[in-house]
Order: structure tokens, then C-alpha cells, then sequence
């Protein structure tokens, strides 16, 4: 029996331990600003307390060309670490955006296509989202616009030559096209928050073009989910449990798409879930340094103030390959998930990311993009001597988010001892997040989430 497509996404809000915090709105968070309109069905999306969703045809189309994906057991690599347990890679590398993101692109360009919009804008920082866009909207008819990060661009020319490909217009950001941009001397510079801060702006002015995001927002986590669902299904084929779900972290949505299943699942049932192990990039560390408190998505500050674990969202992010990471706060569910102890964290530097890369290349013949390299170290981490405490006992599962093809650079630095590695100092974050307002916060809870490191 092969596994099929589901087709259902399925939402663990109805079995968190607390409820979502409420966003604050944007007249308390910073005086006024630009609306995003979101299609009624993403909104109820994000808010009801509704397991299963039912995926649309065309949607289910769209994915049928490349789902299900491929999960299988990585021996070779089981070997290269000298893993106690075995270890499942899933693996979403396989579409033309060559990551998990067309899973959410696609059902988010039938929605707005169904809104009545004709162009879609967003902000890239890897590029695999602008890529996803970009073919989901080639896929739907819509017009599409990416803003990409400046040193993404020139790091991966071919990325902005895919999109164009697929019929994309594409900003280098800082662009010069918005007021935003004339916040760099802030410290703001060129980061994915800044790219995303110029799409809600175009967005906002000018007719008949939303804007989109590809993570961290509860719908977009939903769509993914299909990654943890079938997920379930391979292993439950190949007879197999683990006790560890990974996935790196960079909103949260390849992470919350393999790893929620689980949640709901063991809730739905009563049984015990795997640790749920977000690996994050130690030059954006919110999960593991980070606050708990309301900030900003973009640096437009425009949308709602989220509630979320954040390293502040003017905190200049050191430049890294990992571009994909480079995000200041984990999606609110993510975040709240983090909160109650459903959900544990550990941050993997560049260099653990790219070995782990370099071996899943030679061990297993599939080259992974360096932001799953963060979740491959991880995944290697447990499987052996363990990581922050935490140690698999049966198995673990983890997410091969995307592939490599374009990220040859930062491996050809691994190959030549180029690569550098910058974790924020402990002052310059508590700098970057002095002026957010806490979530909750008992007394005697340090500020910041993890200690020095
Ligand atoms: C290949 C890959 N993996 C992981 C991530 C981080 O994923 P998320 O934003 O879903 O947390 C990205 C983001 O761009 C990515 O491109």
C-alpha cells in the first residue's frame, strides 16, 4: 500500500493548553498604519477551533504534482553519525520552489484569486518563498512581486532568475520604491523583516494587490500540515515510532507542518506525543534567547502587534547563508506552544548546519538547503549524545525542508574553512527587545529565554 494525499489539512488550535494571546491592534502598537485584507477562509483559518479543513480541488491538483512526498530511513546518514536510534528524513525539496513553502503558496493564491486579486506582493528572504509565489501564482493567473533580501540576491542570482522565469517581477531590498526602506539608519538594514515591511506597503497602495506571507501565520502553518500528515502515514507503514520530531525554525511553518500533526494527534487520541524539537539558527535565537512579548511581524510595524518569542524586530541579524532564519520572531502559535512546554527548542550554528548538510550529501545523496542543515544537526544532536537535555530513546523524525541547488556557495565556504558564525551578545538583545511589552512573565522569569550561551 502506498501513502495517498491527504486530503484535509489538520489544526491543532483546538487542542492547545492555552488559548492564543489576542493581537494588539495597530492604533496601540504604533499609531495607526496600513490593513492587510486576508480572504475570509484564511482568517477563519487562523481563529476557529476547527480540526480538519477540508483542501480545495484545484489545491489538491497543485499538490498532486508533487505530493506525497518522500519519507524514508536514513541509513547512510544513521551511520555517518553513529546514531543510537533511527532517524526518518521527510523531504520537501522536490517541487520548483525546491521547499515546503509551495505547500501554503498554492492554497494561498486560490483563496486570493478567489478574492477578486489580481497581483500578489511579498517579501523573500531564502527565496524559496518568492519562488513559491511565483509558481503558485503562474499556476492561479495572478500577477506576482517579490521583494527580496539585498544580500540573498547576490548571494543566489538564479533564485530571481527562477522567479522571473515563472513570470515574477522582482525588488532587490532595499528597494528605494518605499518609505520603509528610509528606516535602514535605524538599524533595520537588509533583513526579511524589512523585505516584507516593502510588500505590505506596495501592497497598501496600490489597487487590487494583497499582500502574502509564507510563515508564521496560523493559516499557513495549517497548510503545511500535510507534511506531519503524511508524515504519520509513512511511518505508521513502515511500522515505525519516534520520539523526536524536528524541524528548523525560521516563523515556523515547515516545523509547525511536521511536527503539529502530532500534537493533535496525541491530543485526539490521549497518548503521549514525540518531543517537538524547533531547531533554530543561533544568529536569530528567539525560541531559546528570546522574550516572550508582543512585536512587530515587518519593519513596517503596520499590522498587528503579535504575541510571540522574539529577539526584537529591529535587532540587526547578522548577515548568514541561512538566510531563511533570519527572522526575528516564531509564529504566535509556535510562540504560545513554546510557552506552555509543548514544544522544546535548540539552537544549531552555521557551521553544525553545513556538517550536517555535508554528510546527508555524501551519506545520503541528497544535498539539503543549509536551513535544513539547522535541523539535520539537530536531528544528529539527539540521535546521539542529545542536545539542551533532550535525548531520543525510540526514533527521530526530521524535516528536510528544501534542497541545496542553489545554496552551492555556503557549502563551497564550509569546503574552504570560510564560514563565519555570529550569536547576538546577551546586551545587544536585551537592547533589541527592552521596549516590548511582555506576554506574561511570573516573577522572578528572566527576561530573556535561555541564559548566556
Ligand atoms: C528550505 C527552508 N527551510 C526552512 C525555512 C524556514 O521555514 P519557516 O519559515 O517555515 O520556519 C525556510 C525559509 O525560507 C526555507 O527556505
Amino acid at each position: 500500500m502506498t501513502v495517498e494525499l491527504p486530503t484535509s489539512w489538520r489544526s491543532t488550535l483546538p487542542y492547545l493548553s492555552e488559548p492564543l494571546p489576542p493581537d494588539l491592534t495597530p492604533e496601540s502598537a504604533s499609531g495607526g498604519g496600513v490593513g492587510v485584507n486576508l480572504p475570509m477562509e484564511l482568517v477563519r483559518q487562523s481563529v476557529l477551533e476547527r480540526e480538519y479543513w477540508q483542501i480545495p480541488s484545484e489545491v489538491l491538483d497543485a499538490y498532486r504534482k508533487f505530493r506525497p512526498t518522500p519519507l524514508w530511513r536514513a541509513t547512510g546518514f544513521e551511520r555517518a553519525i553513529g546514531a543510537r536510534v533511527p532517524v526518518y528524513m521527510k523531504y520537501e525539496g522536490g517541487n520548483i520552489s525546491g521547499s515546503h513553502k509551495l505547500n501554503t503558496a498554492l492554497a494561498q493564491a486560490y483563496y486570493y484569486k478567489k478574492a477578486g486579486v489580481k497581483e500578489l506582493v511579498t517579501g523573500t528572504g531564502a527565496g524559496q518563498w518568492g519562488t513559491a509565489m511565483a509558481a503558485a501564482c503562474a499556476l492561479f493567473g495572478l500577477r506576482c512581486r517579490v521583494f527580496m533580501v539585498e544580500s540573498s540576491l547576490r548571494r543566489k542570482p538564479y533564485r530571481g532568475v527562477l522567479m522571473r522565469m515563472l513570470g515574477a517581477e522582482i525588488h532587490s531590498s532595499p528597494s528605494g520604491l518605499t518609505a520603509v526602506c528610509d528606516r535602514r539608519a535605524d538599524g533595520i538594514g537588509n533583513s526579511l523583516a524589512l523585505a516584507i515591511g516593502e510588500a505590505v506597503e506596495y501592497a497598501a497602495t496600490h489597487e487590487g494587490v494583497a499582500f502574502c506571507i509564507g510563515s508564521g501565520e496560523t493559516y499557513s502553518i495549517l497548510h503545511q500540515s500535510v507534511i506531519g500528515i503524511e508524515s504519520q502515514a509513512q511511518l505508521a507503514e513502515l511500522d515505525a515510532g519516534v520520539d523526536m520530531v524536528v524541524g528548523a525554525v525560521g516563523a515556523g511553518s515547515n516545523f509547525g507542518g511536521i511536527a503539529l500533526p502530532f500534537h493533535a494527534e496525541a491530543r485526539a487520541t490521549g497518548s503521549q506525543p514525540p518531543t517537538l524539537v524547533a531547531a533554530e539558527s543561533s544568529t536569530a535565537p528567539k525560541l531559546t534567547r528570546g522574550v516572550y512579548a508582543y512585536d512587530k511581524t515587518d519593519a513596517t510595524g503596520s499590522g498587528p502587534l503579535e504575541a510571540m518569542y522574539t529577539i526584537g524586530s529591529d535587532y540587526p541579524i547578522p548577515d548568514a547563508h541561512s538566510a531563511g532564519l533570519r527572522f526575528h520572531g516564531a509564529a504566535k502559535i509556535i510562540s504560545a506552544m513554546r510557552h506552555t512546554g509543548d514544544l522544546a527548542a535548540t539552537a544549531v550554528t552555521q557551521q553544525e548546519a553545513l556538517d550536517a548538510g555535508r554528510l546527508l550529501t555524501r551519506h545520503e545523496a541528497v544535498l539539503p538547503a543549509p536551513e535544513s542543515g539547522h535541523a539535520l544537526a539537530a536531528a544528529a544532536k539527539l540521535a546521539t549524545a542529545g542536545a539542551d537535555g533532550m535525548r531520543a530513546e525510540r526514533g527521530v523524525l526530521v524535516c528536510v525542508s528544501g534542497h541545496g541547488y542553489l545554496d552551492l556557495a555556503a557549502y563551497e565556504q564550509l569546503l574552504n574553512d570560510e564560514l563565519g558564525d555570529e550569536a547576538p551578545s546577551e546586551t545587544a538583545l536585551l537592547s533589541a527587545v527592552s521596549g516590548l511589552t511582555p506576554v506574561s512573565l511570573g516573577a522572578g522569569t528572566p527576561l530573556l529565554a535561555g541564559g548566556p550561551r
